[in-house]
């Protein structure tokens, strides 16, 4: 329980990007917030929730930048919330996954500093969907593999990646053509539907659709950048069943018409 003057962090996701996927929750604690410390991945609109007051920290890349460092957020969180002060850490998708919120939640821990996680709906989830990829289907797989192709120190265990019947690789954007390669030596079948989605549920979301053998190729072609999915499987297929969400019926900040490129299957 919050004590009456006491500083206190909250550590919220913000959802993929569009804003309407903000928890109320998230927005809420917005509303209240002191200090709100932000990154790159946060929608604009999603900072409008806070008070005109509150004291707007951005600790994301710059123009491709190098990163504020780790241990300088975590100074910021602990320094903020020893003045006394509600702050919001507002961290893109949801704050444990593949987001080092753990170890935001470590230093504060650490710090004796009192805080608690809120949720938010993970990119590895809404982004597919967005782009009309079910990552589950009664039919075509009934599980989901969420990997990141970024690792610190060991590489992935790309046979277990290879045998997912649905993956979804975060942080594939800048090393797709060494991804594909590593997934299909590994044994995956080069014909399996694949999709690149870039910027998913925002304004500008882009998907590029390909065969796995394919992909890096289709998405160097169409120059998609950051931040973006991978996605593996069968379930891709279904996208070409799903005209209207694939048309623009799906969540889309400020529903726009998408942009979608297709490149023929194998
Ligand atoms: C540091 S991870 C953060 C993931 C976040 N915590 C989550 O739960 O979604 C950043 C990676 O998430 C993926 N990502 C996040 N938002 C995305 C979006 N709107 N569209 C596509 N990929 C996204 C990209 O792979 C990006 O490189």
């Amino acid at each position: 329980m919050r004590e009456q003057g006491e500083g206190y962090v909250y550590l919220v996701g913000a959802g993929p990007g569009d804003p309407e996927l903000l928890t109320l929750r998230a927005a809420r604690l917005l509303r209240e917030a002191d200090t709100v410390v932000h990154d790159r991945l946060v929608h604009p609109a999603v900072l409008e929730h806070a008070r005109p007051h509150a004291r707007l920290i951005y600790v994301g890349k710059e123009g491709g930048g190098e990163s504020v460092r780790q241990e300088d957020i975590h100074t910021v969180l602990i320094a903020q919330a020893k003045l006394g002060r509600k702050v919001v850490r507002l961290k893109g998708g949801d704050p444990f996954v593949f987001g080092r919120g753990a170890e935001e939640a470590l230093a504060l821990e650490e710090a004796g500093v009192p805080y608690e996680v809120v949720p938010g709906l993970s990119a590895g989830i809404a982004v597919p969907a967005s782009a009309g990829i079910p990552v589950t289907h009664r039919d075509l797989s009934g599980e989901v593999t969420f990997a990141t192709a970024h690792r610190v120190g060991s590489p992935p265990d790309w046979h277990f990646l290879a045998r997912a019947q649905t993956l979804v690789l975060f942080m594939a954007g800048d090393r797709l053509e060494e991804t594909v390669r590593a997934l299909v030596t590994a044994g995956r079948a080069p014909s399996t539907p694949a999709a690149v989605v870039e910027a998913g549920t925002w304004e500008h979301q882009r998907v590029v659709e390909a065969t796995l053998g394919n992909i890096a190729l289709e998405a160097r072609r169409e120059a998609v950048g950051s931040p973006a999915l991978l996605v593996v499987g069968e379930v891709v297929s279904m996208r070409s069943r799903l005209p209207s969400l694939v048309a623009g019926g799906s969540t889309k900040a400020g529903h726009p018409e998408p942009w979608v490129a297709e490149a023929g299957h194998e």
